[in-house]
């Protein structure tokens, strides 16, 4: 057989394929194996009964192995979930693999302002405490969509949505002291700037870039939270979950995607590994106290001086508040 003007009949290709094939398990295992003692794994084993925490985008991937891991701990979980089926059949899941019973569905759908207010005022009626909130919820869409309320959906959904969520919940957060908000941003951001003009694009040349400034407002976000929250027993922490072999890269075509897996396989995170920093976050007792700052697996990582621009992060706050239109009666952060 002749493939691409080699003769793979030939015994010396033959070798040198199978010479190939067995480097590049090994280059995967020693990938493996150095990701499992330097990934900043968080064996904890802190217990988080009693405890409440909020989820958002639970129903698959990171979102699913965060919620599974904080329910092993005893916690009272609640799955902010888009699609209520799902969620149901995610709580049934977790309720099974976890033992704990005490798991419920909320329905939310954080691009719309109004299930946001519903959600909120659900939880503000039936929860007596509120002690992690973890926005984990995220999309990318691959074009331009507005929302019922004129909002550019990725940022409605990665931004907009997790800052009205916040300001709505923040009074039961801070009752329930010392609480925690988490939230899941990107090392990707570093491949864009934000530009706080252009926080609800309606058109652009690459809409997928769009998820890039939505994890840059994430980083702003949660600094000046963090600084508005000082005095207070609430913290605010966002973080990198590592780049997670999800599946979305199934596409590439064949030879291309030979040494995509090879990179995929060897340096991306399972979603089991890609929590650790979530689940950290949310309960581990080293950042009790720690807010405004960055984490990656399970450290403490600096910003591009860009992302620590607090007059940007301040400007940020104010323009979303007028983009969620944050009514008088609620609360002020
Ligand atoms: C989800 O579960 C709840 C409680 O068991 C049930 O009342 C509701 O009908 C279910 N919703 C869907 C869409 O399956
Ligand atoms: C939450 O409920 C309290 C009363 O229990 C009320 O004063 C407050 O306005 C509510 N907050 C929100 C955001 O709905
Ligand atoms: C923070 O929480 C601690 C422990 O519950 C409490 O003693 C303290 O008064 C709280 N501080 C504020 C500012 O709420």
């Amino acid at each position: 057989m002749i493939v691409l003007g080699v003769d793979l009949s030939c015994p010396v290709i033959q070798i040198l394929i199978a010479l190939a094939l067995v480097a590049g398990l090994t280059v995967v295992s020693l990938l493996k194996f150095y990701a499992y003692i330097s990934c900043g794994y968080y064996r904890g084993k802190v217990r988080m009964n009693g405890k409440t925490v909020i989820i958002t985008g639970p129903t698959g991937g990171l979102g699913k192995e965060t919620a599974r891991e904080i329910a092993k701990k005893g916690a009272r979980v609640i799955l902010a979930c888009r699609n209520v089926e799902s969620g149901n059949r995610t709580k049934d899941e977790l309720i099974e693999s976890t033992k704990n019973e005490n798991i419920v569905v909320r329905k939310l759908d954080v691009s719309s302002l109004k299930s946001v207010r519903e959600f909120a005022q659900e939880i503000n009626r039936t929860e007596q405490r509120l002690d992690v909130l973890i926005h984990n919820a995220g999309t990318a869409e691959k074009s331009i969509k507005m929302t019922e309320d004129g909002l550019e959906t990725t940022m409605a959904t990665n931004h907009f949505g997790p800052f009205l969520l916040t300001h709505l919940l923040i009074d039961l957060l801070k009752r329930s002291g010392p609480s925690r908000v988490v939230v899941v941003a990107s090392e990707l951001y570093r491949l864009c700037s934000l530009n706080v003009n252009q926080l609800n694009p309606e058109r652009s040349w690459f809409p997928l870039w769009i998820y890039y400034i939505s994890k840059y407002a994430n980083i702003y976000f949660t600094n000046e939270l963090a600084k508005r929250l000082e005095g207070t027993n609430v913290t605010a922490n966002c973080l990198h979950p590592g780049m997670i072999d999800s599946g979305i890269w199934r596409n590439v075509p064949v030879p291309l995607n030979w040494p995509l897996q090879l990179i995929i396989k060897g340096f991306f995170k399972t979603p089991a590994q890609a929590c650790h920093t979530s689940v950290y976050l949310a309960c581990a007792e080293e950042v009790e106290g720690v807010s405004g700052k960055y984490f990656m697996d399970c450290k403490e990582r600096g910003l591009s001086s860009g992302a620590m621009d607090m007059n940007k992060a301040k400007k940020l706050w104010e323009l979303s508040e007028q983009y969620v239109h944050l009514k008088s009666q609620d609360p002020k952060i």
